[in-house]
């Protein structure tokens, strides 16, 4: 087995200026990579530039994922995500070991990654990001 690096945490949030002014002093790091992924109706802000880094999810639309969660759970902790080589590769493995996918295939995430999502009850409640950086990623 490969270990994997922790990407980034992702943290649902109802605004990104907020979120970033209450977590940017604490880990001591300046928000950087504003981003929307249209495709996901959430627009997105990295909190320090290392693994394990904060990602700060708001949504942009209420019939986004992110607006559910906000919904349900209010905002906090909405999942852990693993930098892996081949996310494709990664993907089909962690479904041959019983874990349920929630994409069927990788997606298009923020900054050019391809990035795929297993399912929160096949793995103990904690929503699980598989992440590809784009090759010209030195990481
Ligand atoms: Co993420």
């Amino acid at each position: 087995m490969t270990e994997r690096v922790l990407d980034h945490v992702g943290i649902a949030v109802h605004s990104l200026e907020e979120a970033v002014s209450l977590y940017s002093p604490l880990v001591e790091a300046d928000a950087e990579g504003r981003e929307t992924v249209e495709s996901q109706g959430v627009e997105v802000v990295f909190v320090g530039a290392g693994t394990g880094r904060m990602e700060l999810l708001a949504p942009l639309r209420q019939d986004s994922a992110i607006a559910r969660f906000l919904e349900r759970r209010g905002p906090g902790l909405h999942h852990i995500c693993y930098r892996v080589p081949d996310v494709e590769a990664a993907l089909a493995e962690a479904v041959a070991r019983g874990y349920r996918a929630i994409d069927e295939r990788p997606r298009p995430g923020a900054h050019g990654a391809r990035v795929a999502f297993l399912h929160p009850r096949t793995t103990g409640g904690v929503l699980i990001e598989l992440l590809q950086p784009p090759a010209d990623n030195s990481g």
